[in-house]
């Protein structure tokens, strides 16, 4: 969690660091703090709650200066305040960390360097860093500054333990950032005359789109000239820039007054996007010969939030399409399970940001089972990218917004990709019948484009429910994950109470909780399971519930007389409506929460990327 910039350039550095960390705060924003180098003493502002907070405390101080970093936090070691929001200091006050991630052992360390006679100010664990690059400053070798800063900072690196990545900046080595990386985000952004250090690449991409993304165990050196690499051995180490494609006003909300509201409407686009690239993708994944790929007998998926639902629906998909046994997973469940050392199998792990601590632990796991890995991510050159033995990429741009929507129906088309080529590589289904259905999946961006006009019959009916205190989401076979997806949504940004169950399920307890006009939302697409789908909404009805169908222009009328209210969506083919009628709930989850006044982009208590177990 935490997101970390740095700029090392001619100009007065606050404004990037300000913009980089507004454009960071989807990492935690539940403090900020910025240092700036202003003739050779380091100017230190913090401020808790939102980077505004600390931009109103910036212009108050008005510090100036060509080299410094900034924060935001989302805590792990000590709440969120002033005297734990970074950047940490030293004793001196010269020399300040900037931190993401966890420094497991920072009990014992901060023992030991209080028993020297460090004073430590802060609860966190990031403080140790500090104090421990100044206590090995002491005795690190160099002729210059710049080299015994870099020396005890690697020093350092090896007594810490856990997943970091951290800046720093010393008053001592004007123009000079460190940056390091170990299983934390951290990418480097390569401007003329000036560069960044950042936890992510919006916070830089509107000065340059070169990035060089770090490795685990990777140091990096700026200055305003220039950027050196060093590899876990401590020496240089060349390297190529990424050019990323994503404009800036790609990764900013392009006139919408929410990035979530900008993001469901991206959805024609990231699919689109993501097909494109699916073929050509498909022959570099994971190293599995054809050979291996018929004789895949078992999948395990693994996921967290929003991106284990899209491994839910996966489950049908590739049971249906490739006939292979399937395990969905919560990767926080699977870390800690009994699970079997089974042969050819394949683990998939689903990710938008590539970080999420718990997913990356189930990676590891399964490859210690000797499994073949395969990551379903977003962001290049992330974690589990790096960790697996294959990516699929799903191409929906940066998604900004806490709650995760334009990731998840691009994992979805990616996963159904996938099991198209499971099954035609096992011969489950034939060449005909997989050029037939991919040649149905290509029309998905365009009834993607036909759904996302429903905002407004959505909005218009979150009018008469908003207020509910309770909301049941109801599906069966595929759309049962989409059930549970449209509760999550509304629960992450409307806090309101919520749950998804399959529709068969409600008589066995769930029905309980319905009074008169609890909203219960029913996906009902027109398919063999219409008839049940009607009968749950009447069950539902007949002790008050206000049901609202989503469902086609035929369902609608079929089932108007079991209904208060219809949210009508195309109808694209029994496996790819749950990419449809998903969208149907993110609008509504988005209304609810926008007439409750919550904080849509920025739900309390969440963050974009857990980072940490
Ligand atoms: C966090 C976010 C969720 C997201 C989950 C998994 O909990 O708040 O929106 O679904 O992490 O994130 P990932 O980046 O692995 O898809």
């Amino acid at each position: 969690m935490c997101g970390i910039i740095g700029y090392v350039g001619k100009k007065n550095s606050v404004p990037y660091i300000i913009d980089g960390l507004k454009k960071l705060e989807y990492r935690g924003y539940d403090s900020a703090g910025i240092s700036i180098l202003q003739d050779g003493h380091l100017i230190t502002v913090r401020a808790v709650g939102k980077v505004a907070e600390l931009e109103k405390a910036t212009l108050l101080a008005n510090p100036q200066g060509q080299s410094g970093i900034g924060h935001t936090r989302w805590a792990t070691h000590g709440k969120p305040c002033e005297e734990n929001s970074h950047p940490h200091r030293d004793c001196s006050g010269d020399l300040v960390v900037v931190h993401n991630g966890i420094i497991e052992n920072f009990l014992t360390l901060r023992e030991k360097l209080s028993a020297l006679g460090h004073k430590f100010k802060s609860e966190t664990d990031t403080e140790v860093i500090a104090h421990l690059i100044e206590e090995n400053l002491k005795t690190a070798p160099g002729q210059t500054n710049q080299e015994r800063l870099f020396n005890a900072v690697r020093k350092t690196n090896g007594e810490i333990s856990g997943a970091y990545a951290y800046g720093v900046l010393w008053a001592q080595t004007p123009d000079f950032l460190i940056g390091v990386k170990n299983q934390s985000p951290m990418v480097v952004g390569l401007g003329k005359n000036e560069n960044f250090l950042a936890s992510d690449v919006p916070a830089f991409l509107k000065h340059t789109n070169k990035v060089l993304f770090l490795e685990d165990g990777e140091m990096v050196t700026l200055t305003s000239k220039g950027v050196t690499l060093f590899g876990k051995d401590g020496q240089e180490k060349p390297f190529k820039p990424t050019k990323i494609t994503w404009d800036q006003k790609t990764a900013e909300k392009g006139g919408y007054e929410h990035f979530m509201l900008k993001e469901i409407y991206d959805q024609p686009q990231a699919i689109e996007d993501t097909l494109r690239t699916a073929q050509t993708d498909f022959g570099k994944l994971v190293g599995l010969k054809m050979g291996d790929l018929r004789a895949l007998q078992n999948v395990h998926i693994v996921a967290c939030g929003t991106a284990y639902h899209a491994g839910l629906v996966a489950k049908y998909y590739i049971e249906n399409f490739a006939g292979i046994p399937v395990t969905v997973d919560l990767a926080s469940e699977y870390k800690y399970r009994t699970v079997p050392r089974t042969p050819h199998t394949l683990a998939v792990a689903v990710s938008q940001s590539g970080e999420t601590a718990d997913t990356i632990g189930a990676v590891r796991k399964a490859q210690e089972l000797g499994f073949k890995t395969l990551a379903i991510c977003n962001v290049l050159g992330s974690t589990i990218t790096r960790v697996c033995d294959g990516t699929f990429y799903t191409h929906c741009g940066p998604e900004i917004s806490v709650a995760s929507t334009k990731a998840f129906t691009s994992q979805l088309t990616s996963l159904y990709v996938l099991a198209l080529f499971l099954g035609k590589a096992n011969g489950n289904i034939s060449a005909t019948v997989f050029n037939k259905l991919y040649k149905e999946l290509l029309t998905l961006s365009k009834y993607m484009a036909e759904t996302v006009k429903i905002e407004y019959d959505v909005r218009h009916i979150t009018k008469k429910v908003y207020k509910a205190p309770h909301f049941l989401f109801l599906g069966r076979n595929v759309n049962f994950p989409i059930a549970l997806e449209g509760a999550l949504k509304l629960k992450e940004v409307s806090y309101r109470s919520a749950e998804g169950f399959a529709a068969g399920e409600i008589k066995h307890g769930p029905i309980s909780i319905i009074e008169k006009g609890t909203p219960t939302i029913v996906l009902m697409p027109p398919d063999e399971l219409f008839e049940k789908m009607l009968s749950a909404c009447q069950e539902c009805r007949a002790r008050g519930a206000f049901v609202i169908a989503v469902t086609t222009q035929e369902g609608a009328q079929k089932a108007k007389d079991c209904i208060d209210k219809a949210i009508v969506v195309p109808y694209a083919g029994e496996f790819l409506q749950p990419i449809l009628n998903v969208v149907a709930l993110q609008f509504f989850a988005y209304w609810t929460a926008k007439r409750l006044g919550c904080d849509i982009d920025q739900p309390r208590n969440l963050a974009k990327s857990v980072t940490v177990e």
